[in-house]
């Protein structure tokens, strides 16, 4: 008889819901559902919370069923603890006493907040507070200028701060306190880290920070370790009470524990609608002024693990650009093929730059730019050209890891939708000169969750020291050819940079 771990996975679009056996992390019942994104105006994006905690629930719901048509061991009586990871930065406001929520939640998309800070990163003093304190840069994506928007447009949210029955929180923070029946208002180190209201360098809240944004402490979940004990299940339906959540992890961090990336230098790139780079550097807190992120790891009773963080906006959209706005490729293996289809030029370069440009620039202006046309430029070359920006700027950023932590890195796993596409994968492997890992499962965020549930409901320090190997990819470009496409890029991106200040 096994043991199973519940791994619920709210992401920013959909929800999944799956089971891994606790023997050899098979995963079972994998179900995912999409639920409603809410646009009230451009650069505005929310979710109705009670759309994710009912979708949650059907999840679960159907990924029970689906589990035990698969696997005769399993019954929802064996559920030992339930692993949690989540679309971070997005938060919501409800109260601790009744549970009403008090508008919709705000996801990290949402720009409503740029002029807010703006102005507060006009303040050169700030800026470099918020960057030294968080690790992160003052910008619309972290929770707290949508904490702030919410206490000032939320009526009820600010009625209930004078009351002190305010709940601020995240995702993970929400689901646990509905699944806990309201017990347990707690979220996790990696979590909190988004909220540009953590102390990087204490582990807790900072008062400063939380004066800045005027975001009351006791409205605020309780910080706790990523492995650990957060609560018990109560009046869930469909599941029983008592089932113990051991573990939360943001969604990009769960994908670096599920790579199993948990020496310093390890690293992993997520490909989905944009690509989501993390490099562990172990105990050591490394803050750039080049716009990459610091952030947790993870975090154990006894330790906090630390990472570099890059994130650029385009990578799956690219082809979904190609798809949709041309009629070009019909998906990502067909846009392989059409790259390979005539010779490369290597003059006809895209800046992917479609929703602005993230990491390190972090300039929402921009747009996307192609380069070195000539009559005779190929469609082609022009799908070629928009494959290997996705795997340039990725590039870009694992580069500048390796200058800001003095470290090289030494293992790149890489999941999501388009880590599918081998030609993207052989191209961002040459470029890189690093081979690149593709694991059986990309399922990383999930497993991810489930191995650190394991970890905390076990209470001791299971060693994942395998992850099942799909696919290597090892450098055949020489390191000359791949340097001087790097560089001639990266000219290129400076230069739209430049030309959308
Ligand atoms: O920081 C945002 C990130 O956590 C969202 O991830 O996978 O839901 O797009 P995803």
């Amino acid at each position: 008889m096994s043991d199973f771990i519940l791994s619920i996975d709210e992401g920013t679009t959909g929800i999944q819901a799956s089971f891994f056996s606790m023997t050899d992390f098979s995963m079972h019942g994998n179900n995912k559902i999409e639920f409603p994104q809410i646009y009230p105006r451009p650069g505005l994006v929310e979710h109705n919370p009670e759309d994710i905690w009912n979708t949650t629930l059907k999840a679960i719901e159907n990924s029970i069923k689906f589990a035990e048509g698969e696997n005769k061991f399993f019954s929802k009586k064996n559920i030992s603890a339930i692993g949690i990871t989540n679309q971070r930065e997005t938060c919501l406001a409800w109260n601790k006493k009744t549970g009403e929520i008090a508008g919709n939640a705000i996801v990290w998309q949402d720009r409503r907040t740029s002029e807010f800070c703006d102005l507060l990163k006009k303040n050169d003093s700030v800026r470099k507070m918020i960057l030294h304190k968080t690790g992160l840069v003052c910008d619309p994506y972290f929770s707290a200028s949508k904490m702030h928007w919410m206490l000032e447009h939320y009526a009820k949210a600010k009625q209930w701060s004078l009351t002190g029955e305010l709940a601020l929180g995240t995702i993970d923070s929400f689901l646990v306190w509905r699944l806990t029946g309201g017990a347990s208002f707690v979220t996790d180190h990696t979590n909190a880290s988004r909220t540009m209201l953590y102390n990087l360098h204490t582990g807790n809240y900072d008062s400063e920070l939380l004066n800045l944004f005027s975001i009351p402490e006791n409205a605020l979940p309780e910080i706790k370790p990523s492995i650990g004990r957060f609560g018990f299940t109560k009046n869930v339906s469909g599941l029983p009470d008592g089932i113990p959540i051991t573990g939360i992890l943001g969604d990009q961090q769960a994908a670096l524990f599920g790579q199993n990336c948990v020496r310093s230098g390890e690293a992993k790139i997520t490909f989905g609608t944009g690509a989501f780079l993390l490099m562990n550097t172990g105990e050591s807190i490394v803050t750039s002024d080049e716009g990459l992120l610091t952030t947790v790891a993870y975090s154990t009773t006894q330790k906090r693990t630390f990472a570099l963080e890059g994130s650029a906006f385009i990578a799956g959209a690219a082809v979904q650009f190609l798809r949709d706005n041309f009629g070009w490729v019909k998906n990502s293996s067909e846009s392989a093929e059409l790259a390979m289809g005539y010779p490369r030029d290597e003059d006809v370069l895209f800046i992917p730059s479609l929703a602005g440009l993230g990491a390190p620039y972090w300039n929402p202006q921009a747009r996307g730019v192609l380069f070195g046309m000539t009559r005779g430029t190929q469609k082609s070359q022009i799908i070629r050209a928009v494959l290997e920006s996705i795997a340039l700027q990725n590039v870009q950023l694992l580069r500048l890891m390796e200058k800001v932590s003095h470290q090289k890195i030494i293992r790149v796993g890489v999941d999501g939708g388009a880590s599918r596409n081998d030609f993207l994968m052989q191209f961002q492997s040459n470029i890189l000169q690093t081979t690149l890992v593709r694991p059986t499962n990309i399922e990383t965020t999930s497993l991810g969750a489930a191995m650190a549930a394991c970890v905390g409901v076990l209470e001791e320090d299971v060693e994942f020291n395998k992850v099942e190997v799909a696919k290597e990819f090892k450098p055949e470009m020489p390191g000359a050819l791949a340097n001087a496409s790097l560089y001639k890029w990266l000219k290129a991106v400076d230069c739209v940079n430049a030309f959308y200040k």
